[in-house]
């Protein structure tokens, strides 16, 4: 046994855990795609030290893969499909950047990954400003009360004004903003920015494509002097710097907790300019490891006792050890190697003997891990999302709830002797939540529903089975586009008695799900059944095994 039993901790451990949790800043990045999350990430781990090449995220050719789009259909297509946690230290800190998928068709991901994010980077190309999938995601961090830091990117090319950008967040997300730094000029004449507290400059330089390029850092008064600044760019920077120190906010570190105020970057993480600072104010200003709702109240970090929810599940990561992986994001205490903790959802034990972590694709044994981080687990079937794993008194995090699907296809195996393949592909693709699963109320049609956010979602599941299951299947589609939870269950569908325009059928839980085409056949239902409860969002189920095809 180690040291880790809940009262073990003796009072240096608990100060190491202490130091721990201060020195931890996790985030994820929130954008729409081409925004340049890939680029970003990438700068931000050359800063970390965690990759030694530019263009090792994108990985193309002979060059060293550290990144997470390692799925062969995401190559195929270019986009960011799945998710995974890259942690690199840098300036005293432990940073995790949990990153999400690009595509908006696999939104779901993302929600499940903001769940495991302390803070959430809102990243902005220049040109286009708040895009769909951003306020999309936006939403998600404002249900939580995410701190949001906000990049606007692609500042060495034409923008749209700052403050028109600026006030755009302000009016449609009702979210304040506070720049860390403003920019002198835009596009072509695009000089640099200025720091807000400190009135330098940070001058930017045209740099080879990619290259990290020198930071040179002087007085406003020495950069008008320089030549390199024009005067009038440097003036109106610095009249709207006035402006905004007369009219806005204050920076005020609570509000940035409780995600009403935005501290705002510019930069251009193409060329590298921007990252740094950007960077240093986030380690200063983000939230550390804070205490999380539970069962049994708000669970402080530095508790003596190891938690942790599973946020995450992926079957088959790396198609040569075709393994499952549950991802766990550490909540309180220490977490040690071959610890044996609770499983909060089956009262099991469970001993965690070969805990990764995982860095695209590579993969280390860890030792330890403290709040804020996330561990891979080996899933031999055992967990499900929000699944609860804890060390001395009982705890059970809040679930994390299944989104709305809004496209339902009946998934056929042509080949009955592929049965038992088709089956646990099925179950185990249900499983990770890589699409929901609703199946007939007629026992006898025995096929599944699979419903998802988007159609790409669907895609990769077929795709999968065949890849990693040897299973080809048909996809029928069925036309219906809105799902809705009867809240209270069976009994009370059978109270409205029958019930028009709508399918019937049951999730794995075996709830009733009404399958609509369209909104307006929705609308029609509550008219007719005002008591009727629906919801768009699955209750958090516990305790409850699902049913499998
Ligand atoms: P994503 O992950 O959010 O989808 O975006 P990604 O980083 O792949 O960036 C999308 C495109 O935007 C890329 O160009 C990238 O080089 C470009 N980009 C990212 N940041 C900046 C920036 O600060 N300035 C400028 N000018 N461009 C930027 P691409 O042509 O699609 O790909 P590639 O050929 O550069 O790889």
């Amino acid at each position: 046994m180690t040291s880790s039993t809940a009262s073990a901790l003796t009072t240096p451990e608990l100060e190491a855990l202490a130091g721990a949790v201060a020195r931890r800043r996790n985030f994820a990045i929130i954008s729409h795609p081409d925004a340049g999350k890939t680029t970003l990430t990438e700068k931000l781990l050359l800063y970390g030290g965690a990759i030694q090449q530019a263009g090792a995220v994108k990985a193309k050719g002979e060059q060293r893969k550290v990144t997470s789009d390692w799925m062969e259909l995401e190559k195929q297509r270019g986009i960011s499909i799945t998710s995974t946690v890259l942690q690199f230290d840098y300036s005293g800190s432990t940073i995790n950047l949990l990153d999400t998928p690009g595509h908006q068709d696999f939104s779901e991901d993302t929600y499940r990954t903001l769940a495991a994010a302390d803070n959430a980077v809102m990243l902005e190309d220049a040109a286009k400003g708040l895009e769909p999938q951003t306020r999309k995601l936006f939403e998600v961090c404002r249900m939580r009360r995410i701190p949001i830091f906000t990049f606007i990117n692609k500042m060495d090319r034409p923008g749209r004004e700052p403050l028109a950008l600026l006030d755009e967040i302000e009016q449609e997300l009702g979210l304040t903003c506070w720049p860390v730094n403003w920019p002198i000029g835009s596009g072509d004449r695009f000089r640099g920015v200025i720091d807000r507290r400190s009135r330098q400059v940070i001058l930017f330089e045209r740099a080879e494509r990619g290259r990290q390029s020198e930071e040179r850092i002087l007085p406003a008064s020495e950069a008008a002097a320089s030549g390199l600044v024009e005067p009038d760019l440097l003036a109106q920077a610095l009249e709207e710097l006035e402006l905004l120190d007369g009219a806005g906010a204050d920076l005020d570190l609570e509000l940035v907790h409780a995600g009403e105020l935005s501290p705002v970057f510019f930069g251009s993480a193409m060329t590298n300019f921007g990252v740094r600072p950007f960077l240093d104010a986030f380690l200063e200003l983000a939230q550390k490891p804070s205490p999380r709702p539970s069962s049994a109240g708000a669970i402080d970090p530095i508790a003596p006792g190891f938690s942790g929810f599973v946020f995450k599940l992926q079957a088959n990561m790396d198609p040569r050890h075709r393994d499952r992986v549950a991802f766990v994001r550490v909540c309180s205490g220490k977490f040690e190697k071959d610890m044996t903790v609770q499983h909060a959802r089956t009262g099991k034990s469970i001993r965690l003997s070969r805990p990764q972590k995982l860095f695209g694709q590579e993969r280390e044994v860890v030792e330890d891990a403290y709040p804020g981080d996330v561990i891979g687990l080996n899933n031999p079937g055992m967990f499900a999302i929000g699944d609860t794993l804890y060390l001395g008194p009982k705890v059970e995090y809040e679930g994390i709830p299944c989104f709305s699907p809004e496209i339902f296809a009946w998934l056929r195996n042509p080949n009955p002797s592929a049965f038992k393949s088709f089956r646990k592909g099925v179950n185990e693709l249900r499983e990770e939540g890589a699409v929901q699963i609703l199946y007939d109320t007629d026992e006898s049609k025995r096929d599944p529903i699979l419903a998802a956010v988007g159609q790409l979602q669907l895609e990769v599941v077929q795709y999968r089975l065949e890849h990693e299951y040897g299973v080809q299947t048909r996809l029928e589609p069925l036309g219906f586009s809105v799902a809705r939870w009867v809240v209270g269950g069976w009994s009370a569908l059978e109270r409205v008695g029958r019930i028009f325009n709508c399918k019937t059928v049951r999730d794995a839980w075996n709830r009733p799900v009404l399958l609509f085409k369209n909104d307006w056949n929705l609308g029609q239902l509550a008219e007719d059944h005002p008591d009727l409860e629906l919801s768009a969002v699955a209750p958090v189920v516990s305790g409850v095994e699902p049913i499998a095809l």
